[in-house]
């Protein structure tokens, strides 16, 4: 088991609420398998999985489908997006209670989700229930329009990429934000040795100074979230080259090196990568003391290019960190230890399905009280109610 030493740290289990595990429809690149040992691998114990598989999940039948893969193959915990189509705004709110909420994808990226009609997201805003968060991908212009929206419908929205935040925040809109771990430690500049399809995700790498914008920022981050979205190499190498990057099991280790440097603290970490994630998606909290992970801050590596995901490559291969995952323990269970994942497929458990105990000293605050908005149905019995 886990040997004590003082370079040795306990963290709480961290949850990444934007992950892309491909399966249904493309275990070539990931699967629920090779998704969460890469998880586990990357100090996760639970991933909020997005909806632009194959078949997208839609649909109470397309629920099931993903749900009995997932139940069957996920070695970590795992909770579930529904996906916003042209056509489900009245019937996909049948299943918002067993989901982490509706994403929207409002921009071209790689799905087959893009909703180009703004009377299409009024429906979605009109019929999700106010206490499930709505998630949207969006970029530039879209953003305002979804600002307006957040505004019309007076309901809270996660943004999946963040910017133009700060101002709506400041004006007391109930939104939230996630930045993932390529926009924080890689720039377009970046010359990746396998060439700059590698490089290609949406919204794209970010110049040096809106990088450092992101940093400058952090206060209004609420999130940390890798957006793991692994395409095979030769899929990146191809004409038509998919966008998106892996990150589950280096984000941590790039954030560890952050606070050896100077750049952020623990606290920073745990915040964006457990308590508000918890909070904004309602997602119940588990006893500290049956999962947490630990790090030792002091091991210093170089990041290899292969790993537990399919997809064969990583984007910071080459790169030395300091800061590793020795050992993950789940709901009691030694998870994964010194490179091995120890769990089975199967023994991951959707966190949207059941009602689990409370983690006490964990029923804080909200994150933004006193807006004015309508009270929301608070989705477990004697969880925090995420928003006002
Ligand atoms: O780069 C991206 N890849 N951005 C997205 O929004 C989708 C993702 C994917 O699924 O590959
Ligand atoms: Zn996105
Ligand atoms: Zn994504
Ligand atoms: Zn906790």
């Amino acid at each position: 088991d886990c040997i004590s030493s003082s370079s040795l740290i306990k963290l709480p289990g961290l949850i990444d609420v934007h992950v892309h595990v491909r399966e249904p429809g493309a275990t070539h690149k990931e699967d629920w398998d090779s998704c969460t040992s890469a998880a586990l691998a990357g100090g996760i114990t639970t991933i909020l999985a997005m909806p632009n598989t194959q078949p997208p999940l839609t649909s109470d039948i397309n629920y099931s489908i993903t749900h009995e893969l997932a139940s069957s193959k996920a070695r970590c915990d795992f909770g579930l997006f529904a996906g916003a189509s042209s056509f489900n705004a009245t019937k996909v709110p049948a299943i918002s209670s067993k989901v982490a909420g509706l994403k929207m994808y409002l921009n071209d990226t790689f799905t087959t989700l893009k909703l180009n009609d703004v009377t299409v997201w009024m429906e979605h805003f009109e019929n999700w229930p106010k206490h499930v968060p709505i998630c949207v991908h969006a970029e530039q212009q879209t953003v305002a329009a979804v600002l307006w929206l957040a505004e019309s419908y007076k309901r809270s929205v996660h943004f999946c990429h963040i910017l133009l935040i700060r101002a709506a925040k400041d004006r007391g809109l109930p939104i939230t934000c996630e930045v993932a771990p390529h926009h924080l430690f890689l720039t377009a500049e970046h010359k990746n040795p396998l060439g700059q399809n590698f490089n290609k995700v949406c919204p794209s790498l970010a110049t040096q100074s809106d990088q450092d914008a992101l940093w400058e920022n952090m206060d209004i981050i609420d999130c940390f979230a890798t957006d793991h979205a692994p395409h095979t190499i030769e899929e990146k190498s191809s004409g038509k080259v998919p966008p998106g990057l892996p990150g589950l099991e280096t984000m941590l280790p790039l954030l560890l090196t952050a606070v050896t440097q100077g750049r952020l603290t623990i606290q920073d970490i745990v915040l964006r990568l457990h308590t508000n994630p918890c909070k904004i998606f309602g997602i119940p909290p588990k006893p500290d003391h049956e999962t947490y992970i630990e790090v030792d801050m002091k091991e210093t590596w170089v990041i290899p290019q292969h790993g537990f995901t399919k997809c064969g490559w990583n984007p910071f291969a080459g790169r030395s960190v300091t800061g590793r995952v020795t050992c993950v323990f789940l709901r009691g269970e030694v998870a994964y230890i010194d490179g091995k994942v120890l769990v089975e497929p199967g023994f991951g458990q959707d966190v949207f399905n059941k009602v689990a105990p409370m983690d006490e000293g964990e029923g804080g605050v909200s994150l933004s009280d006193g807006l004015g908005f309508p009270p929301p149905v608070t989705r477990y019995p004697g969880l925090p109610v995420p928003f006002p």
